[in-house]
């Protein structure tokens, strides 16, 4: 062996599994976070302007200043502050990679950076490249709250990151504003960063609001927040996100930055610029778009062996099958891509140790008639289960 992994226990993800699952055989793919709808005529038109205008050559490191201006008066409107779009606005490779460039900055050898399960995949490979070790906390099913007594517990000496993810996914849960006062009380005098994924910022259900950590006073100061403009403007191949921070903490994830991407496909900068400038409907009206999803998605499964667990938030659904099947959720979201032809996304492999517990994730960024067809199949199977 000339080397050592450093990911010796990294496999592919269960994202690209079950998607080759679904593909072998030929099973709908209702798991992955992608919608199957086009996106807005308005958005495409304006990156056929942005490449004819000749925005085709490197963008600038930090990003466009054009999107980021953009995206400060956008931040001001949601949250009613205001961030300089110079020194606290980083556009990068998808929220992914504003992740990524956080944990590297802050996270050195022998450090631990707190994360919650089910965790969304990217948190704890990239800490363990940084050196770091990731304290995996449990958030137990069906109600995923953070037990702050037990996080509390799990800060040492060596505690320099705490990842939080709200709206949540795979659970559909979402953080309330006594959540972040829970944690900002907890890393209150200590050299604890906050990490705080909000990728799903404008899909919240049933009149809430997003309690983003740009709106808390107090837990802003030490935070890098994450958004991703693939999901607010439904184009997950845009790759395009971005990093809202402090300016020595934007000072630091940019080093990252640099010497990784260095910058993002110039003509899309542009694009979204125009776009989000023109178009503040096109995520004020997100939450509504998928409710409707949502609710369209339970209303089909009623009465089947799928029970729909209440979604607070994301464009995700979990539905809960132990009514049906006594099957660990990895061999029951097989079986299912075999025998009902549906392809959905198992909660456990994002957990280091998985509670007991029958769930499956749904995506509801899919046409009407996606979602039809999937419950269609859903319910046939699940009729075809409980007769046995
Ligand atoms: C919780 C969470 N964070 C981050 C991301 C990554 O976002 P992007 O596609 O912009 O890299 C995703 C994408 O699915 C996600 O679900």
């Amino acid at each position: 062996m000339l080397f050592t992994s450093k990911l010796p226990d990294v496999g592919t993800t269960i994202f690209t599994v079950m998607s080759r699952r679904a593909l072998e055989e030929g099973a709908l793919n209702i798991g992955q976070g992608f919608p199957d709808y086009p996106i807005d005529p308005r958005l495409a038109e304006t990156v056929a302007e942005a490449i004819t205008d000749g925005h085709n050559q490197y963008a600038p490191m930090e990003g466009v200043l054009a999107l980021r201006t953009a995206i400060a008066a956008k931040l001001h409107g949601s949250y009613g502050v205001n961030f300089d779009p110079l020194a606290e606005i980083t556009i990068t490779c998808g929220g992914t990679e504003a992740i990524f460039a956080a944990i590297q900055a802050v996270v050195g050898s022998g450090d631990e950076a707190i994360i919650f399960d089910p965790s969304y995949d990217v948190y704890d490979p990239a800490v363990r490249l940084a050196g770091g070790r990731a304290i995996r906390i449990p958030l137990q099913p069906p109600l995923f709250r953070y037990d702050w007594g037990e996080i509390g517990r799990a800060i040492t000496p060596r505690t320099r990151l705490l990842i939080i993810n709200n709206p949540h996914n795979p659970s559909c849960t979402v953080a309330s504003r006594e959540d972040l006062d829970a944690l900002a009380a907890l890393v209150r005098d200590r050299a604890i960063t906050i990490l705080s994924d909000e990728v799903y910022e404008h899909v919240v259900f049933d009149g809430r609001r997003h309690a983003s950590v740009l709106a808390h006073e107090e837990l802003r100061q030490r935070s890098f927040v994450v958004f991703s403009f693939g999901k607010t403007l439904h184009a997950t191949g845009w790759r395009t996100g971005y990093c809202v921070a402090p300016a020595a903490l934007t000072r630091e994830l940019r080093k990252v930055h640099q010497f990784n991407t260095f910058s993002i496909v110039a003509p899309l900068q542009h694009a979204i610029a125009r776009y989000i400038s023109g178009n503040p409907d096109s995520w004020l009206g997100l939450s509504a778009f998928f409710a409707a999803k949502r609710d369209l998605l339970s209303g089909l499964l009623r009465g089947t062996g799928f029970a729909s667990v209440q979604a607070s938030g994301t464009y995700f659904q979990l539905v809960d099958y132990s009514a049906l099947s006594e099957l660990d959720d990895l061999d029951f979201a097989d079986e299912l891509i075999r025998e009902a032809k549906i392809a959905t996304i198992p909660l456990s492999p994002f957990y280091a140790a998985a509670p007991r517990m029958r769930l499956l994730r749904l995506c509801l960024a899919k046409r009407d008639e996606t979602l039809y067809a999937a419950a269609e199949r859903l319910r046939h199977y699940s009729t075809r289960l409980l007769e046995r």
